[in-house]
């Protein structure tokens, strides 16, 4: 019999630093993923991990105010100062685990400058700082005696009275479909990049947590908030960091023109990604650009300092583009990258459905907004991953296990796989659909959209979602059926989609990453506010939540 006390589903920095809580909390805490921990997204985190460390002269109220006009005021400022006051020691606890961050020349923790942060407190290793954290944070995990199940896809949540119960997955290498019971779970399954073309994301994410908790009744909050990163490669939409412009490259049109200027001549490349992807679409748009792209150019800042900060995206440049950032600029674009949306919870993780938590990128404590800062991601999984790990862990003492008969579950669960497995071959295969939807949502849905766009993309997912009710599987083993896979994760996949189009469609203004070109003002009076999304009986419900403030007054963003 599997059963866990804390069950984490998803195993990249929010989900293991939650597992590692709940463990030390002394819960019996268990970890699944559809992936070996170490190839989880929060790999490819490049630039670094943000903190306001006192005694650099930096404060937590300071990284508060620039993460709150970061996000256009539509984060809820108790989660924010939540988060910053943590990060200190959030950032330590991580270097006390091994983590080898960048020194300065005196020896102690570096920073560097990272975009809507007046100070420079983003520390970091090299550019491949997710990576570095990630591991150190697996070594902690297998230390920890925290179980793991690696490779296991959980296909459903099972819910009992409300209350969730534990959950159904398939063991990737076997096929075997296994039933878990668990008092609380955790989804730690990252975004939801994927269901956009191209994007940042690695193929994995594709907002599995966020579909597993609305098809039981949780709610998607602010998802319409999509953040395009203003430096990702043409075609391909690979990622190069923002540690660049950090530490001193510029953004130049084709005639070579640094246009920053013109849209935040105070923090120029390093204002909040929202505005630089604009500017950069506007450019583009305007003809200013180089084949839809402008250039980053790095040339001035040398050979020896591009090889010790910035090694992996100088590599990724010449890999991609066949440029080398030490002789020459590199083309790039704004590519969609991250999602501020997800499971509306509070600050201890805690969702609307009893029992059921979730932390990280699938989550929405509300500390992003319509705009995340670069670096206030790493933060956020640390922060809220160890709060939801203890709080679950809290609440799972004294509560019993359902007594659901896990051989019934699984033999439903199986029913339901196989006639998926049975289809006829007559259908559209799940990647011509998943390619589908990604054209219209970066068609539409992107840095600039209209309602006429908007309406179009909801229209085209009607059809798509029409046509994934028959998508056939033509791998019918049980063994590594990756096709099964892709395909129950285009289920999760449209049903984030239907709730960002729906949500950008009903925010008639522009604030964050949200800009519609019929609505280029934003409007507190009528839009301070989040948008919700429910699954109701007959599609989506939209509702609204209120955003809290607490000391930081709504006031015109300028950079
Ligand atoms: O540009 C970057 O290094 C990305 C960092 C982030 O999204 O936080």
């Amino acid at each position: 019999m599997l059963e866990h006390d804390v069950l984490v589903v998803g195993a990249g920095l929010a989900g293991m630093r939650a597992a590692i809580a709940a463990r030390d909390s002394g819960a019996n805490a268990a970890i699944i993923s559809k992936v070996h921990p170490v190839r989880s997204h929060s790999n490819a985190a490049q630039g670094g991990i943000n903190a306001a460390l006192t005694d650099r002269g930096d404060n937590w109220e300071d990284h508060a105010y620039d993460t709150i006009k970061g996000s256009d005021f539509l984060g809820d400022q108790d989660a924010i100062e939540v988060m910053c006051r943590a990060a200190g020691q959030s950032l330590i606890d991580m270097e006390h685990m091994g983590v080898t961050f960048n020194r300065d020349d005196e020896g102690k923790l570096g920073t560097r400058a990272f975009g809507g942060q007046r100070v420079a407190r983003t520390f970091f290793v090299g550019d491949f700082t997710g990576q570095a954290l990630l591991h150190v944070m697996f070594e902690q995990l297998v230390k920890s005696g925290v179980q793991s199940y690696e490779e296991w896809f959980v296909t459903s949540l099972i819910m009992e009275d409300g209350k969730i119960s534990g959950v159904t997955a398939l063991e990737i290498r076997t096929g075997q479909v296994h039933a878990i019971k668990a008092k609380t779970v955790i989804l730690c399954t990252g975004g939801c990049g994927r269901l956009f073309e191209p994007s940042t994301n690695a193929l994995i994410v594709t907002g599995d947590g966020m579909g597993l908790a609305y098809n039981v009744g949780a709610r998607l909050m602010d998802m319409e908030m999509v953040q395009y990163h203003p430096t990702t490669i043409a075609g391909s939409g690979v990622l190069l960091s923002e540690a660049a412009r950090g530490e001193g490259a510029y953004l130049r049109d084709r005639h070579g023109n640094r246009f920053m200027e013109k849209y935040a001549p105070n923090m120029m490349e390093l204002a909040s990604r929202d505005v630089v992807s604009r500017a950069e679409q506007t450019e583009i748009n305007a003809g200013n650009g180089i084949d839809g792209c402008v250039h980053l150019d790095c040339t001035h800042l040398g050979e020896r300092f591009i090889m010790e900060k910035l090694p992996q995206i100088r590599e990724l440049g010449i890999d991609l583009t066949g440029k080398d950032m030490i002789k020459e600029p590199v083309p790039i674009r704004p590519g969609m990258h991250y999602i501020m949306g997800g499971i509306k919870t509070d600050i201890d993780g805690q969702t609307n459905i009893p029992g059921i938590y979730a932390a990280g990128e699938c989550a929405n404590v509300s500390v992003h907004g319509g705009n995340r800062l670069g670096a206030n991601s790493l933060l956020d999984t640390i922060v809220f991953g160890e709060r939801s790990g203890s709080h679950a862990a809290d609440a799972s003492k004294g509560v019993s296990f359902s007594n659901f008969n896990p051989d019934e579950v699984v033999a439903n669960e199986e029913r339901r796989l196989q006639e998926i497995l049975d289809r006829p071959d007559n259908g559209d295969r799940w990647s011509k659909i998943r390619r589908e939807m990604g054209d219209s949502m970066n068609r539409n849905v992107a840095v600039f959209r209209t309602k006429e766009g908007i309406e179009e993309t909801i229209e085209e997912l009607q059809g798509l979602k029409q046509r994934y009710s028959s998508v056939p599987v033509h791998n019918k083993g049980k063994v590594f059926n990756t096709d099964l896979i892709f395909a129950l994760e285009l289920g999760f996949m449209i049903d984030c989609a239907e709730a960002i189009a729906i949500s950008a469609l009903e925010r008639k203004e522009s604030r964050g990453a949200q800009f519609r070109l019929d609505y280029p003002n934003r409007d507190d009076d009528n839009w301070l506010k989040h948008i919700v999304v429910t699954q109701g009986e007959l599609g989506p419900e939209l509702s609204e939540l209120p955003v809290t403030i607490t000391k930081w007054t709504p006031e015109e963003r300028k950079y």
